[in-house]
């Protein structure tokens, strides 16, 4: 897109879903009408109803699973590294995975501080769930949790958990005068953050398929846009956590990070679509697309694993002490990366037992030793981790 398109022309709003009002710098910010709109979803419905049925598969094996947490774990890793890519943040898997298991005690660098806090928030987002439903209160705590132990610079300056104050904008130069897109000037956007959670919490009376619903409701929040950064995060994870007190699926997992990011420019001129022309079916056709692929990749991701798990159950039949050796390759797909202290505090076994769990491991070729001076040692479940990072 070349410089002259990306600013924010007036007269582009032919046919708006909102309103101009004037803002600083003499330019015009856009409030979004309160949704919902008036919608035909005729044209929608055929994609509509196959992005229901595949939702519908993925929850299915999701609810059949033994256990869940296997792979909600990675799932949600998995999520955390391509939501945060999209800012052009890069942690690699295993820098995560050392942290998480406790051999770093610090994020080696801001990125994988920025993706460790994405896990976070999707997760308090859950815990919320069972006392707050969708709110002003949920989505600060979802945006605190994102971005606090954050450096300044990547919280946009303003305060985690708190609304921003000013007027912000959208697009790659820090003029106002060149911005893509100029969400509502302040208070307003406090204004449609009250309308959108009324919206949430009404809708049982407007009769919107949940898919569709959580459509408008993305877009909305993205063009309220209503913190310093931490926008385009707090709006995907929302998502699974509407589906959750949607009862549409009770666990975490479908994530639609990586499709956002791998149609991007496509994701953010639909949204700008909706404000300027009113074109609502186009991005709602977009986002529905967007869950059908989102179900077919965690369903592969999730067939993958359970093929390796079942192949790394039969090696370890044959050991001796083998429920011992299978428990630990369970945690194993949980955590990717294993220490003995690790292995040793969790199951309760002496060190010297640990070690020889691991080195059977490592034999049977399901985990490998990672070559550095850092002690205590760790192993990585190499071909498990193959899977995530594809
Ligand atoms: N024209 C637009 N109208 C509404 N929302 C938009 C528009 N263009 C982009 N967006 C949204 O703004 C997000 C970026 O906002 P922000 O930088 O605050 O969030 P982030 O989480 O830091 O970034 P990112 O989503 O890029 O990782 C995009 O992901 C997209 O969801
Ligand atoms: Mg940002």
């Amino acid at each position: 897109m070349n410089h002259t398109q990306s600013v924010m022309r007036t007269n582009e709003f032919t046919n708006p879903s909102g309103y101009l009002l004037p803002t600083v710098a003499n330019q015009r910010s856009f409030v979004p009408n309160p949704l919902p709109p008036k919608l035909d979803l005729n044209s929608v419905q055929q994609t509509l109803s196959k992005a229901d049925r595949k939702l519908g598969e993925l929850r299915g094996i999701g609810t059949y699973l033994a256990n869940p947490y296997l792979l909600i774990r990675p799932l949600q890793r998995k999520e955390a590294i391509a939501s945060s890519n999209i800012e052009g943040t890069y942690t690699s898997l295993p820098e995560l995975l050392l942290f998480e298991s406790g051999v770093e005690d610090q994020p080696r660098s801001t990125d994988t501080r920025e993706v460790y806090n994405y896990i976070r928030a999707l997760q308090r987002g859950f815990d919320f769930l069972e006392e707050i439903p969708i709110s002003n209160r949920l989505i600060l705590e979802l945006h605190k949790s994102l971005l606090l132990g954050l450096p300044r610079v990547r919280t946009g300056h303003g305060v985690p958990g708190n609304y921003r104050t000013e007027q912000n904008f959208i697009g790659k130069s820090k003029d106002i005068s060149k911005a893509r897109f100029i969400p509502p000037i302040p208070p307003n956007h406090l204004d449609c953050m009250g309308d959108l959670e009324k919206f949430v919490n009404t809708d049982d009376m407007t009769n919107l398929p949940p898919l569709v619903f959580i459509a408008l409701f993305h877009y909305q929040f993205e063009t309220i846009h209503p913190f310093p950064d931490g926008n385009g995060r707090v709006g995907r994870l929302l998502i699974p956590i509407i589906l959750k007190q949607k009862d549409i699926m009770a666990q975490p997992l479908l994530y639609m990070s990586q499709y956002f990011e791998d149609n991007k420019d496509e994701y953010v001129d639909l949204l700008l679509r909706v404000s300027q022309k009113s074109e609502w079916l186009p991005w709602i056709r977009f986002f529905l697309e967007g869950v059908i692929q989102s179900c077919d990749n965690t369903i592969d991701t999730i067939r993958k694993v359970q093929d390796l798990r079942e192949e790394y159950q039969k090696r370890c039949q044959q050991a001796r002490s083998s429920a011992l050796l299978i428990h630990i390759v369970d945690m194993l797909f949980e955590r990717i990366a294993v220490t003995v202290p690790l292995i040793r505090d969790a199951t309760g076994i002496s060190y010297t037992a640990a070690q020889n769990n691991i080195n059977r491991l490592v034999e049977y070729g399901i985990i490998k030793e990672v070559a550095s001076q850092r002690r205590p040692k760790f192993y990585f479940a190499t071909e498990l981790m193959q899977i995530f990072e594809d």
